[in-house]
């Protein structure tokens, strides 16, 4: 199959995604968070499509994307505690809402859950496709399986060609991570972090609870609350080591590590912050972006781990704090590690 790309400003671009979905094809779009892999949602078919594109495991569920809020009611039993005060202030954007499903959302979706996922994304692009295909639309991120999330079309591209018919290409994406996962069966229950931060939720809920697996591996045994957080995940090819600390002693150990790795023969890179750059000498490193504000970290991260990958076969990267967008920043890092980390 070949794989088109057409520019989002197209005017054809739009239609001619909305005809593929309708057909009960795959195309992949951007959105304010990452590149999505959309299917027509209510169709079981299709949405197979995607599970056999990406090669991903069919027990993990999608989240159905919506054009208007209210598209998104007929998709949940009932109407979500908090939903509305939440749609309000965050829709479109990038916090996706979890509660118990109706019927016309087929098991592929919910991979048999009694729950599902939904989000309306802030992205003009995208809610013109969704409106288009005049379906709520299912969509993973738009890699391969276990790979780093795409943030521009280039980045589908090396995933997807030959396995998808078009890519809609709408520019680097603007947040660079996936929208905040939130469960509102029970207490309200952050599944995965995104922009959408743990205290901007608890401004509006009170209380708000953190899956545990957030910043952990999975125990034995242990039942994930979102059936994504068990697998591998955003591991690029070359080994990712991370060191959490302030600035200095973290530019210290890594440029240790550093060292090790080129006394053993590897290719390290350094993922660096800002605030470490002028601690590492002559090694060779990329900026991140600043502590300051982790949100430019998360929005370089999985491009950068995929530049990297080609460069480097150790990728050695600075961890920070979870305040804010720094817990996204850390669950991403952390995963693509396989959580081998060093805490100063
Ligand atoms: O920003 C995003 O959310 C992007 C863009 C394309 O919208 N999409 C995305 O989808 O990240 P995906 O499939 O890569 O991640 C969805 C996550 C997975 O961890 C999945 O297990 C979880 O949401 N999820 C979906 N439905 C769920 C449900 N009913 N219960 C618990 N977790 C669910
Ligand atoms: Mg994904």
């Amino acid at each position: 199959m070949i794989t088109s790309i057409l520019s989002t400003q197209d005017t054809q671009a739009v239609s001619a995604g909305a005809d593929l979905i309708k057909a009960g094809g795959l195309v992949a779009f951007p959105t304010e968070t990452v590149y999505g892999l959309g299917a027509n949602g209510l169709d079981g078919a299709a949405v197979n499509r995607i599970f056999e594109a990406k090669g991903r495991p069919n027990d993990n569920p999608l989240i159905l994307h919506v054009a208007e809020k209210e598209d998104a009611f007929p998709l949940w039993a009932a109407e979500p505690p908090f939903a509305r005060k939440l749609m309000d202030t965050f829709w479109p954007g990038p916090l996706t809402l979890i509660y118990y499903r109706s019927d016309i959302v087929p098991d592929e979706v919910t991979a048999g859950l009694d729950t599902v996922a939904v989000r309306m994304p802030d992205n003009e692009a995208a809610r013109a496709l969704i409106a288009a295909a005049g379906v709520p639309v299912a969509a993973p991120s738009a890699n391969l399986s276990g790979k780093p999330s795409p943030t521009t079309a280039a980045h589908v591209l090396q995933d997807m060609d030959g396995r998808i018919p078009l890519i809609l290409d709408g520019g680097p994406c603007r947040y660079g991570v996936e929208s905040t996962v939130l469960s509102l069966v029970g207490v309200p229950t952050i599944l995965r972090p995104g922009a959408v931060t743990k205290e901007m939720l608890a401004a509006i809920l009170g209380e708000v609870a953190l899956a545990p697996s957030i910043l952990q591996p999975l125990g034995a045994g242990e039942k994930a609350a979102s059936p994504g957080m068990k697998y591998k995940h955003y591991a690029p090819n070359a080994q990712v080591l991370v060191v959490v600390g302030e600035a200095p002693a973290a530019a210290g150990r890594l440029s240790a590590l550093y060292d090790e790795c080129i006394a053993a023969g590897k290719r390290p890179y350094i993922a660096a912050t800002a605030e470490a750059l002028p601690f590492y000498d002559r090694r060779r490193c990329a900026l991140l972006g600043t502590r300051q504000d982790p949100t430019t970290l998360c929005s370089r991260l999985f491009a950068l781990l995929r530049e990297l990958d080609e460069a480097a076969d150790v990728i050695l990267c600075e961890g920070v704090g979870t305040e804010g967008t720094g817990l996204a920043f850390m669950n991403r890092l952390l995963r693509s590690a396989g959580f081998r980390v060093e805490y100063l």
